[in-house]
């Protein structure tokens, strides 16, 4: 019930209007982010200036998301795009996911704060990263508390505008840094994990990322030009390589728990008694054969209906029964009423930072960081993913 209330409040701060003003937010750090890779004075003034001539976009991309995020949920950028001051957050909140689906697993590490014995270090960096946001919130809160409740309409309006139906009362300040805190990391972590496997799965698939900055540049003659919208949803090659993907790397890999109800339920022939908890990984559904030809293979035309899907050792044409199947497994964002709520808010970030990378550079595969022993993006499940890499060479295209 609770969750139930709290999800009607926060899916206000979706609507298609909303979404709109999340984007003039994304494009600022968007159009940062490339500034930064091309070498371009980026910061505050135009004094910033990075020039590396490797980039790990498992960072940057943390960075971007994070800068998005912290404006959305606390109404000001982290700056971590520009301040490497700032940037420890990132680590701090793998760290605090990472305990939480550790204690998850075994709730008596919490309950009986054997936490503290057995796993101190993750217990301490998720405390470190709990009082850096909770400054970071009250701050904010009462910045905004005093703006007055008609400020910019971004989540945490929606949050501070929150009201029980049946008490009147809105959230209080810790209820109200809880929520955040849950939005910073479900948006953030998320997001860069789903960029930085989309570009790793191009460099390492050179034939696709053709194809894909083919369509990008054949439909846009200025970055400027690369916004939502019809133009840019109806990209099915760029829509095609971020869903391959995130079935190879979804970006919560790991098996969701949910508790059976009254009465237990059969799955797949077996029975499940009340209070059982089961979960299947969306890793594991996205790589099943049952489902998914070639299930290895990064192939973004099997997502496309009637479209050749090359493979090292031949080919076969998708079909309209082989993209049914695909669609009907695809979860990375969860299914049913705890399915993922910010899905067409990331699907935007992805779209708008990945086509406009392909619109304005060449990037190719620098060396091995980002990979894994079987050739794929590599992953460590922390509930949310801990990544490194890929480790990337970028120019500026050349124009001719
Ligand atoms: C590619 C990016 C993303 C992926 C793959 C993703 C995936 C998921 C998944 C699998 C869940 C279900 C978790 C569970 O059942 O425990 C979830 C829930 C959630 N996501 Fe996302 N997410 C993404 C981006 C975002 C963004 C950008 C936001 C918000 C700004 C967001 C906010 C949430 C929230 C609030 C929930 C909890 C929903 C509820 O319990 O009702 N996510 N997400």
């Amino acid at each position: 019930m609770m969750h139930g209330r709290k999800r009607r409040v926060l899916s206000q701060a979706f609507s298609d209007n909303a979404l709109k003003g999340m984007e003039d937010v994304m494009l600022i750090h968007i159009r940062r982010f490339c500034a930064i890779l091309a070498g371009e004075p980026a910061g505050e003034g135009g004094k910033y200036k990075n020039n590396f001539a490797v980039q790990n976009l498992a960072e940057w991309f943390g960075y971007l998301t994070y800068d998005v995020m912290g404006e959305l949920c606390f109404g000001k950028s982290f700056d971590m795009l520009i301040d490497s001051a700032r940037r420890r957050m990132v680590h701090l909140v793998d760290r605090a996911a990472y305990r939480h689906y550790v204690c998850g697993l075994w709730t008596p590490l919490d309950r009986w704060h054997l936490d503290q014995i057995l796993i101190r270090t993750l217990t301490n960096d998720r405390w470190n990263f709990i009082m850096k946001s909770r400054v970071e919130a009250s701050e904010r809160a009462k910045e905004r508390t005093q703006a007055g409740h008609d400020a910019k309409r971004d989540f945490f309006y929606f949050l501070l505008n929150a009201k029980d139906p049946e008490t009147g009362k809105g959230l209080t300040t810790p209820e109200l840094w809880g929520e955040a805190n849950v939005l910073m990391i479900a948006g953030s972590d998320t997001t860069s994990t789903s960029l930085a496997a989309t570009i790793f799965y191009l460099v390492r698939n050179t034939g696709a990322m053709a194809n894909l900055m083919k369509e990008v540049r054949g439909n846009f003659s200025n970055v400027d030009e690369i916004v939502s919208g019809t133009r840019l949803n109806d990209l099915i090659y760029l829509k095609s390589c971020i869903d391959e993907a995130m079935r190879l790397a979804p970006a919560v890999p790991g098996a969701i728990p949910r508790e059976v109800m009254e009465g237990g339920v059969e799955v797949d022939g077996v029975f499940l008694p009340e209070g059982t908890d089961c979960g299947t990984p969306a890793f594991s559904i996205h790589r099943h054969p049952d489902y998914y030809r070639d299930p290895l293979s990064y192939i973004p035309e099997r997502w496309i209906q009637g479209a050749t899907c090359q493979t090292a050792v031949g080919s076969w044409k998708s079909t309209k029964d082989t993209v049914e199947a695909a669609r009907r497994a695809f979860c990375p964002f969860s299914i049913g009423p705890r399915g993922c709520i910010g899905k067409s808010m990331a699907l935007m970030e992805l779209r708008l930072t990945i086509a406009r990378m392909m619109f304005l550079f060449d990037i190719q595969f620098a060396d091995g960081t980002g990979e894994d022993e079987e050739g794929h993006f590599a992953m460590v499940d922390h509930f949310v993913v801990a990544k490194n890499g890929p480790n990337v060479t970028i120019r500026k295209r050349a124009v001719r």
